[in-house]
């Protein structure tokens, strides 16, 4: 995962969507750019993450500073790796946060790493703008919308368009209604975000036009729990809606690469004005490693994505995609 996040450019903000909406309605699919993006999205991140305490547990490695030179952060990142009691330690505090399903793991994943990591990342913010050009205006679900950053990009591109996001943590939910009513405040009644879990959800109460559900399929242990949300997921959209599916190719789980990946992301924070302190860095590493390391990696490969797709009832439009800088499969999916 990555992060992302200065003053924003309202006129932009403002005035981009109208002069398209001007132009034609087909129009509402042109990709927003990615400096759009990083002019809009990343001060609004870098702000909340600002905003939000690290997160701590009883160290004997760590202490709670700030971490502002790179070699440092990689430091910190291989030595979880490294150091088993390290390791050990921080786990047993994720543990402590109710483990990987738990709302409370994710509020902190989201405040302290999400943000200031991943939406840094031209690659994050490029899959984000071509993810919301795939989809039609009107109503647009955003599952599992976290922080709200694709639903905030939704609004952005097109005036024809409204975002419900749900999402299973409350802070997320707030964190997302915080976001989008200090950034589009000029889109105040075209947003709303419930605290939900998808999964206990009844269906047909959505009725979307349209829907994007950004890296939480992999989150199911089985494929039959993958149909399983999916099939949920349909039963939110109209006949004839657009839904774009993005999930994690399973790659980054041999341990040198990994080990890599993850110091960079610690790295690019310090460089971006929003640096991670000790406990963060450790945090989002062993998160990381543990999830992605574990025997049975729960990450679906393009066809069998497809496969999980078909089985839940959608039918395949365009794709396999291959974004976020090759570590994420897309699919364009319509509800027959
Ligand atoms: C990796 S984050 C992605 C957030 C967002 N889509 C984005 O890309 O910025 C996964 C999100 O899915 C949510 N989530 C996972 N399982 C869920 C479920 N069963 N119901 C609702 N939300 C869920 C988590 O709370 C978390 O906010």
């Amino acid at each position: 995962m990555n992060k992302l996040l200065a003053a924003f450019i309202l006129i932009l903000i403002v005035h981009a969507p109208l002069a398209r909406a001007n132009k034609c309605v087909e129009s509402v699919n042109d990709p927003l750019t990615t400096e759009d993006l990083v002019n809009q999205l990343l001060p609004a991140l870098h702000r909340q993450a600002a905003l939000s305490e690290s997160i701590k547990w009883k160290s004997d490695f760590l202490k709670d500073r700030l971490v502002t030179d790179p070699q440092k952060a990689r430091q910190i990142s291989d030595s979880v790796f490294e150091v088993k009691q390290l390791q050990y330690e921080v786990a047993q505090a994720i543990k402590d946060m109710g483990g990987p399903q738990s709302p409370a793991l994710w509020d902190a994943y989201f405040q302290r790493a999400y943000n200031t990591v991943a939406a840094s990342s031209s690659s994050y913010l490029q899959t984000v703008a071509l993810s919301i050009s795939k989809l039609p205006s009107g109503k647009i679900i955003d599952f599992g919308s976290g922080p709200g950053n694709f639903s905030l990009a939704i609004l952005l591109s097109s005036p024809y368009r409204t975002v419900h996001g749900i999402d299973m943590s409350p802070l997320a939910v707030q964190s997302a209604t915080n976001m989008l009513t200090a950034t589009v405040p000029q889109a105040k009644g075209r947003f709303h975000f419930q605290n939900g879990n998808l999964l206990e959800m009844p269906p047909n109460q959505l009725k979307g036009d349209g829907g994007v559900m950004n890296n939480v399929l992999y989150n199911m242990q089985t494929t039959r729990e993958k149909v399983n949300l999916l099939k949920k997921v349909r039963s939110q959209l109209k006949p004839g809606a657009r839904f774009v599916l993005n999930d994690p190719l399973p790659k980054g789980q041999n341990e040198a690469e990994l080990k890599n990946w993850l110091a960079s992301l610690a790295e690019s924070a310090t460089r971006n004005g929003s640096p991670l302190t000790e406990y963060d860095i450790a945090f989002l590493s062993e998160i990381n490693r543990s999830q992605l390391t574990r025997g049975n990696i729960p990450f679906s490969t393009p066809k069998e994505l497809i496969n999980i797709a078909q089985q839940a009832g959608f039918v395949l439009v365009e794709g396999p995609l291959e974004t976020y800088g090759g570590l994420v499969t897309s699919l364009v999916l319509e509800v027959p």
